[in-house]
């Protein structure tokens, strides 16, 4: 099982980087001031799915530790099935017609079952078309006693107003690299992986503040060293592609040479490259050729190698501006969709095929 799965937190004081957030709802359960709007944002990974499930067992744990569920009393154990239907989980990026939150508002007529309140969890809630929203609203107007809801998004603005002003809304933070740190020694110890500490902040720091991204690449860099993690198969991972692959790369590209192009991902494959890594190195390549073809003093922002501006300086008079946007935009788009697939290979070669037929298409 993945480590962000195994390791999704079960009490409050077990989040990291959210105590903000954590100590206020720990004592709206111990003092019982429970709101019934929350809204939850912030990056993906940094705990507002996790937070949200916690809180709908704490608000319904019979005999809570501190404001955290205690996970032994019937309601705790009732509610750790994910598939309890007094919490109910609802993607708004698939559910997001009027008609989808119309059922929710029939719906929380009923009363929960066996337990106190019932909780709706409406994640990525800013997809949500406007007729939707204003169905929402109408709930979130006068929500019945034992109904919670919980919106949680990534882009808070582009919630309308009126949503926001009738939620209690909490921020989730970016988590720090020491904090990071300490919770993968944590867990590689738990996993007997052993990890030297300059490994430990290079991957911390990879995860760039969310504690999902931080496992997952803790991940693959685990699988790959078979439990002995060292800094310099790390650095091999995590380390920006040589720019000369890079360069290799646009040239597959630019001349549409599918074939050569498999090759080169299956060799990044081979060397255990992460390749979600690899994706934002190439979205990282463009813009250094969009610098290079559009600035003045471009070596002055890039700080090259001068053989390295050289080649850069070559291969960015093979496209045209517009290209280069869009392979930003495309190979950055997937580059977070990488970090989660099952498919990882699949997905890039995909992206790259589109990405060239991008090409093609506008050359007929
Ligand atoms: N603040 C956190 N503390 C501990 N683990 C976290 C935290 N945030 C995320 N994680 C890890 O990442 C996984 C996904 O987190 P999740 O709560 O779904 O994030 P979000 O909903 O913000 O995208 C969790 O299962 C857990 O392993
Ligand atoms: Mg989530
Ligand atoms: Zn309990």
């Amino acid at each position: 099982m993945a480590l962000y799965r195994a390791y999704r937190p079960k009490t409050f004081e077990e989040v990291i980087g959210q105590e903000h957030i954590t100590k206020t709802l720990q004592n709206q359960i111990m003092n019982g001031h429970i709101g019934h709007a929350y809204l939850f944002t912030g990056t993906r990974g940094t705990g507002k799915t996790s937070v949200a499930k916690i809180f709908a067992r704490a608000v319904n744990c019979l005999d809570p530790q501190n404001g955290s569920p205690c996970g032994k009393c019937a309601n705790c154990l009732k509610l750790q099935n994910d598939n309890d239907i007094n919490v109910i989980e609802m993607d708004a990026a698939s559910n997001n017609k009027v008609d989808d939150v119309r059922e929710i508002r029939e719906k929380v007529k009923f009363m929960p079952v066996d337990v106190k309140y019932k909780v709706y969890i409406i994640d990525e809630v800013h997809m949500l078309t406007d007729s939707a929203f204003n169905a929402l609203l109408k709930t979130l107007e006068e929500p019945p006693k034992h109904i919670i809801f919980i919106l949680a998004t990534t882009e808070v603005h582009k919630l309308p107003q009126t949503i926001l002003s009738r939620c209690v809304r909490f921020d989730f933070r970016l988590v720090s690299v020491k904090e990071l740190m300490a919770h993968l020694e944590k867990i590689f110890k738990r996993e007997k992986i052993e990890c030297d500490e300059e490994s430990l902040k290079l991957i911390a720091t990879a995860g760039e503040g969310s504690v999902r991204d931080t496992l997952s690449i803790a991940d693959s860099i685990a699988s790959y060293c078979q439990g002995k993690i060292t800094k310099e198969e790390t650095l091999k991972i995590l380390g920006t592609t040589d720019y000369l692959l890079n360069v290799e790369f646009f040239n597959c590209l630019k001349e549409r040479e599918v074939g050569k192009m498999l090759a080169l991902i299956d060799k990044m494959e081979k060397e255990g490259k992460n390749l979600a890594v690899f994706a934002k190195d190439i979205s990282r390549h463009a813009r250094n050729l969009l610098v290079v073809k559009t600035c003045e003093n471009a070596n002055e922002i890039l700080s090259l190698p001068d053989d390295a501006y050289a080649l850069f300086d070559e291969q960015a008079k093979l496209f045209d501006e517009k290209d280069l946007i869009r392979y930003m935009q495309v190979f950055s788009s997937a580059e977070n969709e990488l970090r989660y697939t099952l498919s990882v290979r699949l997905l890039l070669e995909t992206t790259c095929l589109t990405a060239m037929s991008g090409e093609q298409v506008k050359k007929n």
